[in-house]
């Protein structure tokens, strides 16, 4: 079985030292950078915009998870594209033309994620799977960390493995929200490949034990 790739968010890092987050996100063992983008309007918060990634990149060796939790996700690709994002993952709730903007990342040279808030089911985005390299499936309603996992989330996970199987595909399952220690092991066995984890990152004291634990290593 492949190893569990760990992707913390920034969000829960202190904005203030957003590059000693990276440093410490490196030094973990975990793989990617999760950056968590809100707009104010599709999710009832406010973070950052494609200036953060752009100089947090020669600060960190990890992959940019950009996660835009934004109406008109469009708009944005081109600038986290130039900023250094590796995946660019937008809302199937935001996009009417989803399928375009998948194409458009795509063309920037950038993988492209779709995500699915908690009352979103599976089979809304089934055509748009075979365009897609990941599925983000947010086990919490956006806009906060800190916030307790919907276990019922969790059984999408399975209907995408079972699509992702059938239809021979590769898109990658990242689940987001609510996890901790507690609550990985239900995610990973239900088949995620990576595990988004803000504030139980970084209010671990030791983050390698941390890393460590989540990959149920
Ligand atoms: C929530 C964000 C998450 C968030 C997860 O809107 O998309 O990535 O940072 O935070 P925790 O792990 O604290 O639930
Ligand atoms: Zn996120």
């Amino acid at each position: 079985m492949k190893e569990t790739i760990i992707a913390p968010s920034v969000l829960a890092a202190d904005f203030s030292h957003f590059a000693a987050a990276a440093a410490e996100i490196d030094a973990s063992g975990a793989e990617w950078v999760h950056l968590d983008v809100m707009d104010g309007r599709f999710v009832p918060n406010l973070t950052f915009g494609p200036k953060l990634a752009a100089d947090l990149r020669p600060h960190s060796k990890g992959i940019f998870d950009v996660h835009l939790m934004t109406e008109e996700p469009g708009a944005l690709a081109s600038a986290f594209a130039e900023a250094g994002a590796d995946y660019i993952t937008f809302h199937i709730e935001a996009a009417i033309h989803a399928h375009r903007v998948l194409m458009q990342i795509h063309e920037l040279g950038k993988k492209a994620g779709i995500s699915l808030v908690p009352s979103t089911p599976v089979s809304l985005i089934e055509e748009l799977l075979p365009f897609a390299d990941l599925v983000l499936v947010m086990t919490v309603n956006p806009g906060f960390g800190g916030q307790t996992l919907i276990e019922g989330c969790l059984e999408k996970i399975g209907a995408l493995k079972r699509f992702r199987e059938q239809k021979k595909l590769s898109f990658l399952i990242s689940v987001d929200g609510g996890i901790n220690a507690g609550t990985a092991p239900a995610a990973r066995e239900a088949g995620a490949d990576i595990l988004v984890a803000g504030s139980a990152f970084f209010s671990a004291g030791d983050k390698k034990a941390f890393v460590r634990l989540l990959k149920g290593a």
